[in-house]
């Protein structure tokens, strides 16, 4: 096993550590023997996940003398249902889960949420660890808690905070994600320099060509600043009530219209989340709050990356309807987070939807 970063998720006694390298997904036995006395592991994963990744995570568990249950579902934001969580309540009780059993999600965002929640609910919850083998889940949807499944028309609209025991991130399994994918994942990447860390964003630039390449080193420092990033945002405002984590949603205001009218599935979610940013940039622009070189300089990563920042040709009218159904609208008024300066952002309030309207270019 190679070099080893940790990031350590301050929580109080729901506290946890997020271990990232490479090659690691064999040492899944001992981290999680290391964090509660491991006798039952049910791994819960997805079709393209199962082998290699899950399989090793179970070999590993098994090895460490755990009974390993691994339960297979289909892949695709389709499987975050009540039907699927409530297929996996039931195999849990047949598999004789209680809670000194432990969760393992290996998988995307999908699996991550979808096993997190049932593993929240089962027996009025019962411990998890994930394991997530998307660029997106390993700096986004592992960290901070949330978990839940969707209903129809209405995303996450179930669900629950239930913090994993810890978090543990092998970059190699990156190797087989589909290239579309990696790249969507890299949307939420940059979208952390411009929000909380200039620093942060003018490595990514300088590092264009290794993060395109996968190599390790640099992925491995990427994921564990990203985790960094969320996981201090996460623990001042754990419950997303101080508004402290609505910095997270830059970009996303624009990106969810953008997702809904041009129909879900059409564009990854990080995709959007370029698009996103680029839109927020540019009315943050007309707010006189930034210029156009700062635009210009998120795109021009963005485009590097393999991003395209172009706002796709939907409907004005239905876009701008979209967002007046965000869930950051107060009382009919507009509300953007958008950037003063590279690694600052805003909430801010009240913004015309004119403007809003003119953003999307
Ligand atoms: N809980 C949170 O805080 C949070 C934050 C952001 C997003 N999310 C959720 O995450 C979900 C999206 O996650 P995602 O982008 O990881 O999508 P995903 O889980 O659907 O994975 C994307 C695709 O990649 C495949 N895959 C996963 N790992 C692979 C690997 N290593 N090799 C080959 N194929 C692999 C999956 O089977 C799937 O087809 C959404 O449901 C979203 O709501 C949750
Ligand atoms: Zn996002």
């Amino acid at each position: 096993m190679s070099e080893q970063q940790t990031v350590w998720v301050n929580l109080g006694e729901r506290s946890y550590d997020i271990e990232i390298g490479s090659g690691n997904l064999a040492q899944t036995g001992p981290f999680v023997a290391g964090l509660r006395r491991l006798t039952h592991a049910i791994v819960v994963t997805d079709v393209n996940v199962e082998d290699p990744h899950a399989a090793a995570v179970a070999d590993s568990l098994a090895a460490a003398g755990a009974e390993v249950d691994v339960m297979v579902v289909d892949s695709g934001e389709g499987a975050k249902s009540i039907d699927m969580a409530g297929e996996l309540w039931q195999r849990l009780l047949e598999a004789g889960a209680d809670r000194k059993s432990i969760v393992c999600a290996v998988g995307g965002g999908v699996v991550g949420d979808l096993a997190g929640f049932v593993a929240a609910t089962f027996a009025r919850g019962i411990p998890f660890v994930q394991v997530p083998t998307t660029l997106l889940a390993q700096v986004d949807s592992s960290v901070g808690g949330k978990v839940g499944v969707n209903l129809p028309g209405a995303k996450n609209m179930v669900g629950s905070f239930w913090q994993p025991l810890g978090v543990l991130i092998d970059t190699e399994t990156l190797s087989t994600l589909p290239e579309r994918e990696y790249r969507a994942g890299l949307g939420e990447v940059v979208k952390y320099g411009v929000i909380l860390d200039a620093p942060f964003f003018d490595y990514l630039e300088k590092n264009v060509d290794a993060i395109n390449a996968r190599q390790p080193e640099v992925l491995r420092h990427v994921i564990a600043r990203c985790c960094r990033l969320k996981a201090d945002v996460v623990e001042r405002d754990e419950r997303e009530t101080t508004g402290l984590r609505a910095v997270l949603n830059y970009g996303h205001t624009f990106c969810h219209a953008i997702e809904a009218v041009a129909g879900y599935g059409e564009y990854l979610h990080g995709e959007a989340v370029a698009i996103g940013m680029i839109c927020a940039s540019r009315l943050a622009e007309s707010l006189e709050r930034v210029d156009s070189d700062f635009t210009a300089r998120q795109a021009g990563l963005l485009q590097q990356l393999g991003l395209s920042t172009a706002t796709p040709d939907l409907d004005r009218d239905l876009l701008l309807a979209a967002m007046g159904r965000d869930k950051k609208v107060e009382h009919g008024k507009l509300r953007f987070v958008l950037p003063s300066q590279m690694g600052h952002v805003e909430l801010v309030g009240d913004v015309p939807p004119e403007l809003a309207r003119a953003a999307f270019a």
